[in-house]
Order: structure tokens, then C-alpha cells, then sequence
């Protein structure tokens, strides 16, 4: 699997062929300047709850690339009264099969509600399993014991939210990777804005202490995983 980073909790994963961008947050992101939204690539768009955060590209980039929208009943079907009618809505512990991958839509302790205020549904992560292994995408999130349920995924590796204040911060995202039984932690949602910035340093030295990698990869680079 490739993994592009593409800042605060925007990531895009090819694997089995896809190209599948989770909550697109590029054009507000004073860090990620040097992407252009209107080049980023995607079959599948993954949102994990409504915030502006993790949506604020998302209907540019359905509309240009016709990708397929997946979240849960509520945000597709917002969406849809914008015209994007290529979408799955799902809910919490649902699964769905594209092609040759199964997506479902898992437990996230967070909040959600759309830009312009309407409900959100609940706000979930998703663990995409294929021939190439499974990963998740735990979106927003606090440390839950539900985690302990994603270890029979066997994921390669999660996307973990490590910049305190809205979600988990270090410490019980490294408690959470241990819940879920997996090695390697892609870090997001930190340093975007002020009561998220942390340091970074120490907090791959706080997951080496416990024998996991968490991999911080810079905004525009795409690593295999
Ligand atoms: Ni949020
Ligand atoms: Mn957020």
C-alpha cells in the first residue's frame, strides 16, 4: 500500500487499485499550501464525520473526479441534495464491499455536524480491508475500549490522532494502537492549529518506548506502508 499525507487528517491510500482520499482539509490548511486540491487524485472519498476539518474539499473533489462519497446516511445524503449522487450511506458497524475492497464504518467518541450546521450523524473512522492487508482511519476520536474489537482486522496500520485538545492526544493513542494490536501509527490531526501543536519529537519517542512506530510522514509524501 502508498500512503500520501496530505495534511492535518487528509490522507490518500492506494491499495488494489484504488485510490481512496480520507477527509480532504487542504485549501484551509495554512500547512499544506504547496498541495493544489484541485489536483488531488481519488475513486473512493472517505469522510469520517461532518467538521470543517475533515470535509472542506470534499464536494470540489467528488465533483471533479466522480469518485464515489462514503460516511454515514446523514453527510451522503447531504451531499446529495448537492448534486453528489454517487455516495454510500452507511452507520456505525456497517460494512459495504467495493471491487475488491470492504469498507466499514466504526466507533469514533467525537461530535459531528455539517459547515452549514445541519446534524452530522455520528461521527465514526473506517477500516478498509483488501488484498493488501486492512488499515484504519480512526478520524476523531477519543481513546474507547472499542478498539479492542478492530484487532481481528489484523491491520498493517491505523491513522491515529495524536494533537490532543479535540481528540486523543500521544499517550492514549499509543494505549489505542495497543487496544487495536497494531505496530505502525500514521499520525494526524496535530499541529494544524494552536491547541493542537505538539511535539513531535517526543511523541515518536513516547510510541518507540512502547515498541510502535509512529510514522509522521511531511505533508505532499507518499510513503509505502
Ligand atoms: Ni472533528
Ligand atoms: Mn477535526
Amino acid at each position: 500500500m502508498h500512503l500520501t499525507y496530505l495534511g492535518h487528517s487528509c490522507m490518500l491510500v492506494e491499495t488494489s487499485g484504488s485510490k481512496i482520499l480520507i477527509d480532504p482539509f487542504i485549501s484551509g490548511n495554512t500547512l499544506a499550501k504547496h498541495i493544489d486540491p484541485a489536483t488531488v487524485e481519488a475513486d473512493l472519498v472517505l469522510l469520517t464525520h461532518g467538521h470543517g476539518d475533515h470535509v472542506l474539499d470534499a464536494e470540489a473533489i467528488l465533483k471533479r473526479t466522480g469518485a464515489t462519497l462514503f460516511s454515514n446516511y446523514e453527510i451522503v445524503t447531504w451531499y446529495g441534495k448537492k448534486g453528489i449522487d454517487k455516495g454510500v450511506g452507511m452507520n456505525i458497524g456497517g460494512a459495504t464491499t467495493v471491487g475488491q475492497l470492504r469498507i466499514k464504518y466504526v466507533n469514533a467518541i467525537h461530535s459531528s455536524e455539517l459547515p452549514d450546521g445541519s446534524y452530522g450523524g455520528n461521527p465514526g473512522g473506517f477500516v478498509v480491508s483488501g488484498p493488501e492487508g486492512a488499515f484504519h482511519h480512526a478520524g476523531d476520536t477519543a481513546l474507547t475500549m472499542d478498539m479492542q474489537l478492530l484487532k481481528r482486522h489484523a491491520l498493517k496500520f491505523a491513522c491515529l490522532p495524536i494533537g490532543d485538545h479535540f481528540t486523543m492526544g500521544v499517550d492514549d493513542a499509543v494505549e489505542a494502537a495497543q487496544l487495536m494490536g497494531v505496530k505502525t501509527v500514521v499520525g494526524m490531526h496535530y499541529n494544524t492549529f494552536p491547541p493542537i501543536t505538539i511535539d513531535t519529537e517526543q511523541a515518536k519517542a513516547t510510541f518507540a518506548k512502547a515498541g510502535l512506530t509512529l510514522l509522521l510522514p511531511a505533508i505532499g509524501e507518499r510513503i509505502t506502508i
